[in-house]
């Protein structure tokens, strides 16, 4: 069997003032009006197959989460039997590690240890759902063998934020290659050096494995996560439908995301290198990319009068928005709070919200 397990409990800081708490990354609006959990949902059970969804999120995300995908339920499964959703709801977030292991936990004894777990971040953009499905595919018979299975995207700049997995020449089952090393967010130079190696892909954060492979990964890998998450289960009424983590125990478990606490560490790590767009909107100047530009380079979707101006992106909720004479501008703006930033610092706006966060 095949699971999908959708991750969409992580805030997501550089989307700052449309991402919030209160509205992380998956549940903004695309400029094609779609959110990023929804086409996460359709992604998932376009594949073959798939008649169960789990949703690992934060509690506070609940409803917004069941309302997004049943008020979309139509269109999301046109041509498809009923989706069983299954939910597993975090009372604080504890980054990556604990949501999979939690997830690895439930489906090993809902559905026994040899499901296969495909991992799902809800904040990318992946058009070509055939190649998409093809990729899964040949990572489902790794899995099956007992692989920790990584998706590796073809990399286009030192990225900074992103996982790094280096191949090695060992083929496995013609689907994929063992992987040498994987490095979750390198430093510049580093990242640099990946790249003109040659030898290095981008993590894509999709995984896929069987519930009985994790669980035996993490037992090796970051036992505290394991034994603190299972802790959780011991004391979570389960009964209640959706099951809500214990919040005295899951508030113990390590605060790790699952690259550095098993990825980077695990024996048994393979490689599907995968040639789809994929991009993880990790930025205002990623998710710019998505407008079309006019004939001055301006992305602009919301009601604008521009004046001499070349290379901005303009986004605005209600108001109308004036510029003029300036360029490489993203501005984006909210009813309570307006960012205005040059077009190379996009990755910076993380930093606006620690301030904030400070200042609170
Ligand atoms: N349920 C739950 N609980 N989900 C979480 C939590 C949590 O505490 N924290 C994060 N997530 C979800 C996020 O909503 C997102 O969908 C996904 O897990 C990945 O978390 P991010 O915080 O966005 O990770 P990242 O982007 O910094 O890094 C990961 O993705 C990169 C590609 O986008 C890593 O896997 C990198 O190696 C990878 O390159
Ligand atoms: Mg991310």
């Amino acid at each position: 069997m095949l699971l999908p397990v959708i991750l969409s409990g992580g805030a997501g800081s550089r989307l700052w003032p449309v991402s919030r708490e209160a509205l992380p990354k998956p549940f903004i609006a695309l400029p094609d009006g779609e959110t990023l959990l929804l086409k996460t949902l359709k992604r998932a059970i376009g594949l073959p197959g798939v008649q169960n969804v789990l949703t690992v999120t934060n509690r506070d995300y609940y409803f917004l989460t069941r309302d997004e995908y049943e008020s979309n339920a139509e269109s999301a499964v046109a041509g498809r039997k009923s989706i069983v959703h299954d939910y597993l709801l975090e009372p604080v977030g504890r980054n990556t590690a604990p949501a999979i292991a939690a997830a690895a936990l439930h489906a090993a004894r809902k559905y026994g240890e040899d499901t296969v777990l495909l991992i799902l971040p809800a904040d990318h953009l992946i058009n070509d759902q055939s190649s998409f499905a093809q990729a899964v595919s040949a990572a489902t018979v790794l899995a099956e063998q007992g692989w920790l299975v990584t998706f590796g995207i073809q990399p286009t700049a030192p990225e900074t934020g992103y996982g790094y997995i280096e191949s090695s020449d060992s083929v496995v089952d013609t689907s994929g290659y063992k992987v040498a090393h994987f490095v979750e967010k390198p430093n510049l130079d580093t990242a640099k050096a990946y790249i003109t190696s040659g030898r290095f892909t981008w993590n894509s954060g999709m995984f896929c494995f069987t519930a009985g492979a994790m669980l035996a990964a993490l037992q090796d890998c970051a036992p505290t996560v394991l034994n603190a998450v299972e802790r959780t289960f011991a004391a979570t009424a389960f009964d209640k439908d959706p099951a809500v983590l214990d919040a005295t125990a899951f508030s113990l478990v390590p605060d790790i995301s699952i690259d550095y606490a098993v990825m980077e560490r695990a024996a048994k790590v393979a490689v599907v290198p995968v040639s789809f767009d994929w991009s993880d909107i990790g930025s205002w100047s990623a998710l710019a990319q998505l407008v079309a530009p006019d004939d001055r380079g301006n992305r602009i979707s919301c009601e604008t009068v521009l004046v001499d101006t070349d290379n901005c992106y303009v986004q605005s909720d209600s108001r109308m928005i004036a510029v003029i004479g300036v360029d490489n501008l993203l501005i984006v703006d909210t009813p309570d709070a307006l960012l205005i930033a040059h077009n190379s610092r996009a990755q910076d706006v993380k930093s606006v919200v620690t301030r904030l966060k400070l200042l609170s």
